[in-house]
């Protein structure tokens, strides 16, 4: 069964732990008029994700999926979603909606959201961020809610293992843990460090988030903006010349 947390008022993370590959993976559902689910986890943790969902809203009533980039822990569920919900539609970048998503897991067309525009669901205001290559992939962006401070980080500050679902202490640390542990086996190059990613990063920090809510581990409430400055100098630190 999932863990559900609720990471600041009315913002929900739902957390499931797959013990094969040593990690948490989890979902945010945003109780809202215009309720929003962020990442839709794989197609085999639709069912229990539904279940946990079910316990706070009435899942038919989703009207907004929201993910950073095409990938089956971020979207691979979108179908089976779309088909409880018949309003739900999915937000994503125009190049998500276009070279994948539309065409491989969206039951109906998804809505492509430019960089800096506002997705208002009630009393929570969402911003578009197109982050290309952060935290990965072309299509790649990010979700930030500015009256609650709550940045959706997808895989930034991914951290391994079975770890509190939120924490006020460095998160950093295990962050870098897991990039170093990544860069000796078959996950090497996780996520790549180009030319744009200082600049991207120091875009996220200046949201000046008070709440950090990766996809992987814990959630982190304190000051974001430090933490994404120090997240990028471990990934400089890390994956900066790998080959
Ligand atoms: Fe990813
Ligand atoms: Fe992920």
């Amino acid at each position: 069964m999932s863990q559900i947390t609720e990471i600041a008022p009315d913002i929900f993370k739902i957390t499931t732990f797959i013990s094969e590959v040593n990690i948490q993976f989890n979902q945010f559902l945003v109780k809202d008029e215009e309720p929003l689910l962020y990442h839709t986890g794989m197609k085999g943790l639709f069912p229990t994700v539904n279940e946990a969902v079910a316990r706070l809203i009435d899942p038919t009533t989703l009207r907004w999926i929201g993910f950073s980039h095409f990938e089956a822990d971020e979207c691979g569920a979108l179908r089976e979603w779309q088909r409880i919900a018949p309003d739900a539609t999915a937000i994503c970048s125009f190049v998500s909606k276009m070279v994948s998503v539309d065409d491989v897991v969206a039951e109906r067309p998804a809505r492509a959201l430019e960089d800096g525009e506002v997705l208002v669901t009630g009393k929570f205001r969402f911003k578009f961020l197109q982050t290309p290559h952060v935290p990965h992939a072309w299509d790649a962006g990010h979700l930030f809610e500015e009256n609650s401070g709550t940045l959706l980080c997808s895989d930034l500050f991914h951290q391994n293992g079975e770890v509190e679902a939120i924490t006020n202490s460095d998160i950093v640390s295990r962050f870098k843990e897991m990039l170093i542990e990544y860069q000796e086996g078959p996950f090497a190059n996780y996520l790549p460090y180009t030319t744009k990613t200082e600049k991207i990063l120091g875009r996220l920090a200046d949201l000046k988030p008070k709440t950090i809510a990766p996809m992987h581990g814990s959630t982190y409430v304190g000051d974001g903006e430090s933490a994404i400055l120090d997240l990028a100098q471990a990934m400089k630190d890390v994956l900066a010349g790998s080959v």
